[in-house]
């Protein structure tokens, strides 16, 4: 595997996201949402560099298995999402690939009457979304390649590495 973005990189790039998301909601009410698993690692790394007192919840979306991402049944929980009524929402996902999981996520979230929904993502990968909406913050823009790392694994594997790696035909 060879590593695409470096963990110091990762950490200047969410330092930086946590600023501008402390300006952004300075004296609003914020429920940051993690969905789980990949974003677990970004997020626990983004909310220490918020500055501005906010919530923190996670929520639950799958569906996806393996290399390559099949637009399949996507299961959504939100039952441990704190309560969000009136609340300034932000979902953090790990990679923005075909936009599918953000979008139902966004969805599944409206109906519990946030104040406004916001979404992050550690990664935005090029030329692959399938739907209208993009990420509001995200740090890094990557070619359409496979990466592990930083939360995001292969088959469950390789989510503890410190950076992002781009997987090759022999890794897979
Ligand atoms: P969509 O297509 O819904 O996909 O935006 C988002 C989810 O798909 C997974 N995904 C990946 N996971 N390496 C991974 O480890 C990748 O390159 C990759 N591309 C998509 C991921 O779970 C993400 O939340």
């Amino acid at each position: 595997m060879k590593t695409l973005i470096d963990a110091a990189e990762i950490r200047q790039r969410v330092h930086n996201l946590g600023r501008q998301i402390s300006d952004d909601y300075r004296h609003k009410p914020l429920t940051v949402v993690s969905v789980l698993t990949g974003s677990l690692v970004f997020v626990a790394d983004l909310v220490r560099e918020i500055s501005t007192p906010h919530r923190i919840g996670v929520a639950h979306a799958s569906s996806y298995r393996g290399k390559t991402t099949v637009p399949g049944e996507l299961k959504i929980s939100l039952s441990l999402v704190p309560d969000i009524r009136g609340r300034d929402v932000l979902i953090v996902d790990d990679i923005f690939d075909t936009g599918q999981t953000l979008k139902r996520v966004v969805e599944a979230f409206e109906s519990y009457s946030p104040s406004s929904i916001r979404t992050a993502a550690l990664l935005l990968k090029e030329g692959r979304s399938t739907v209208e909406m993009v990420p509001d913050y995200f740090c890094f823009r990557i070619p359409n390649v496979f990466v592990v790392g930083y939360g995001l694994d292969y088959n469950d594997d390789y989510r503890h590495l410190p950076h992002i790696a781009e997987m090759e035909e022999a890794d897979l």
